[in-house]
């Protein structure tokens, strides 16, 4: 029915002249997104490791397997609600933790907040965010909401940042382990361009305790830009961005204090399954393992009493050439065994994907890109529409295969294809 409903918003809004703000379509959506975003901005939500045949890959995995619909099953009444970690969710999706939202849209985060709420689609607000997540939250009201972090070599800081998170309300804390350092990513260096030298998503730190006093102990800077008009534009850019009094900031050089001191703490190489107590000691939360690719590391992370699993490349932006996740998931879930949800992202795109990631063992997926270019296009509107008209496309993908209910999907539906 909610698909129907969407259908019939859309169609009756044609008959008064109204056409959606934004392609239902995400090949147009995308197109769409990079006219109106900058080269810079585009480049670096798009980007993939190398050749980006991995971005390709999460794309053709799914086509590599073909719905079979069953017929005459009556399911005029469906329900593709999924319960996750205690909580009933209204579709099996997460919005994915993306870094740097104000490269889409000055409201960034806060605008895909107001869109999530209504609907209570989960957000997990990134470690690399554009604003707070205290401020995130705010917005957000009872919608769920979950915390990405990276793991930084300050491991004070990896406290500060979930306690944080816990008092914001986080139902869990999804640890990136595909991400100790950035992958190698041709759209960005062609560019030469990297936001966060620009002080472009780090609130979470600019915003931070633990951060803060971490600044005062930073070294000597190890970006020191040679000294053109670019230079000084970046500089007028990243000391706005900073909170408090422009001229303080300008004065201290607080801001270029804190890009330096970020960029020696961001991630931590050295990161091994020891680290995993230390952060299990310290939240109660449900951890959740992210960039999982292999059943025996599926295997290894139930034994050190991880709540959840997502199969993830990080949309192919960090290895290239890696496994397809939907490849990668088959295996994952004979090893998991139903002892935790395994999600999965990188590649889904529309219902369909969805209902594939589905039938073949995904408790829920995670959708990025396609949010980012809804919120460039249209803001908290685009994302709201985007995020309806997945709901709808699920809803009528899965009725019209025969099924009321996700519990009915299984590897039965689908056939490979040759
Ligand atoms: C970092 O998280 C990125 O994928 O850009």
């Amino acid at each position: 029915v909610v698909g129907i409903n969407r259908q019939t918003a859309i169609y009756t809004g044609g008959v008064s002249g109204r056409r959606p703000r934004i392609p239902t379509d995400v090949t147009q959506l995308e197109e769409r997104a990079r006219s109106v975003m900058s080269a810079d901005a585009f480049g670096y939500v798009a980007a993939g490791a190398g050749s980006e045949e991995t971005v390709r890959e999460n794309r053709a995995a799914f086509g590599r397997w073909a719905l079979v619909p069953r017929m005459l099953r009556d399911v005029s009444k469906r329900d593709i609600s999924v319960e996750l970690f205690g909580r009933r969710l209204p579709a099996p999706f997460l919005l994915a933790p993306v870094g740097v939202l104000e490269l889409a849209h000055r409201e960034a985060e806060l605008a895909v907040a107001r869109a999530a709420k209504p609907l209570g689609v989960p957000l997990i607000m990134s470690n690399q965010g554009s604003q707070p997540m205290e401020q995130v939250s705010e917005s957000l009201g009872d919608t769920p909401r979950w915390f990405q972090l990276y793991w930084s070599t300050e491991n004070e800081l990896v406290e500060s940042f979930v306690s944080r998170a816990e008092n914001c309300g986080c139902e869990a804390i999804v640890l990136t382990l595909d991400t100790t350092t950035v992958g190698w990513r041709p759209r960005d260096l062609d560019l030469a361009f990297l936001p966060f030298l620009r002080g472009r998503g780090i609130a979470q730190y600019t915003s931070d305790p633990v951060f803060s006093r971490l600044m005062d102990e930073a070294s000597t800077p190890r970006f020191q830009p040679r000294p053109t008009l670019a230079a000084l534009r970046t500089l007028i850019e990243l000391t706005r961005r900073f909170p408090g009094p422009f001229a303080k900031t300008l004065r201290t050089r607080r801001a270029q204090v804190a890009v330096q001191r970020f960029s020696e703490i961001f991630s931590r190489p050295s990161l091994s399954w020891d680290d995993l107590p230390f952060l299990r000691e310290r939240t109660s939360l449900p951890i959740v393992l992210k960039g999982i690719l292999r059943s025996e590391d599926a295997k290894r992370a139930l034994d050190y009493g991880v709540d959840g699993i997502v199969v993830s490349n990080h949309g192919g932006r960090q290895v290239d050439g890696s496994i397809a996740t939907l490849d990668a998931l088959p295996d994952v879930v004979a090893a998991v065994d139903d002892r935790v949800p395994v999600l999965l992202d990188s590649g889904v795109r529309g219902g369909a994907d969805v209902i594939r990631a589905r039938a073949l063992g995904a408790r829920a997926v995670l959708i990025g890109r396609p949010y980012v270019y809804a919120l460039a296009l249209a803001g908290a509107q685009g994302v709201r529409e985007l995020l309806e008209n997945l709901i709808a496309e699920i809803d009528l993908t899965m009725g019209l295969s025969g099924c009321q209910s996700l519990d009915e999907l299984d590897s039965n539906l689908l056939r490979r294809r040759a």
